[in-house]
């Protein structure tokens, strides 16, 4: 029987999650004839590749670094990566693309308890995750600030992405008195683990929930300094697992064992470390 195959495409690729995660959902639901692998690819030969995954049946691909923009311009990109200008999900026999950062990253903050669309948000960082989260969030309906170390990189993506949000330094954006500050900076990730996006001399602002797309390490500076101060912080595995799912469904239309999935990944994490 020919396998139904998905896999992750990226360079590198060997720390990759996604593997573990999505194998485990088919063996849960007993889809033995589906396969998810992953390929790390040189970036002089994506265009080549994705025609040769297309010719070998694959069904789904998901993309990591460092190509979501690429791969955008290679496929049929719906509404969302055209306006996030990154794709993380490849739909191969109608040769699509969709981000399913945006739909995982506000799945994770209402399965958490929050309402984004009565929420004021510090959004840390201006890059792919930030327009990945920037997106959902204005889309939600909450009140958006970004705070980033270039200042001019975060106004270019709320002009490139039309959407409304302000700029703010780390200063307004502490008495603005945020509801929620997402992490969506590189800052803090291993090896790196002793930094932290926040400044160190400033307190997090008080009422904040701190939501870190960082899930390696699984608690970051960032969040013990939210707990030392007595809020909530989220690490970003549960958005991890929710985009995973949700590239899940689109490809299988099976609904996603979002409990397997976060115990595959929680323990592929405790493996690696
Ligand atoms: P990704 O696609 O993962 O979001 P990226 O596009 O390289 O990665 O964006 C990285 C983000 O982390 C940017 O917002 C970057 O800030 P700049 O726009 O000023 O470069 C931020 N970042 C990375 N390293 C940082 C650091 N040491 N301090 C503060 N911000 C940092």
């Amino acid at each position: 029987m020919q396998p139904k195959r998905a896999g992750v495409i990226g360079w590198p690729i060997e720390h990759s999650l996604s593997p573990p995660m999505h194998n485990a959902a088919f063996r849960a639901l007993g889809m033995d004839d589906w396969l998810y692998d992953k390929n790390a690819i040189p970036s002089d030969i994506l265009a080549k590749s994705i025609k040769e995954f297309m010719r070998h049946g694959y069904i789904g691909l998901n993309v990591t670094i460092p190509f979501k923009q690429e791969v955008a311009k290679l496929t049929r990109p719906d509404d969302i990566v055209k306006r996030v200008g990154a794709a993380n999900t490849l739909i191969l026999p109608r040769n699509a693309s969709t981000n399913t950062d945006v739909p995982g990253f506000i799945d994770d903050l209402k399965a958490n308890g929050m309402i984004p669309a009565e929420m004021k948000v510090v959004l840390l960082g201006a890059g792919g995750a930030a327009r990945a989260a920037l997106y959902g969030l204005v889309q939600e309906g909450a009140a958006v600030a970004v705070v980033n170390r270039t200042p001019a990189k975060a106004f270019a993506m709320i002009r490139d992405m039309e959407l409304e949000a302000s700029v703010k330094t780390h200063d307004e954006a502490a008495a603005w008195q945020p509801d929620l500050i997402v992490n969506a900076t590189s800052v803090g990730m291993q090896p790196d683990i002793d930094q932290s996006p926040w400044r160190d001399d400033r307190p997090l602002p008080d009422k904040a929930i701190i939501y870190d797309m960082v899930y390696r390490p699984i608690k970051t500076k960032l969040m013990q300094a939210a707990e030392a101060q007595g809020l909530k912080a989220i690490g970003g595995l549960g958005m991890l697992v929710r985009q995973g799912a949700k590239s899940f469904e689109i490809w299988t239309e099976r609904e996603a064992p979002i409990d397997v999935m976060f115990d595959a990944v929680r323990t592929a994490l405790e493996d690696k470390n």
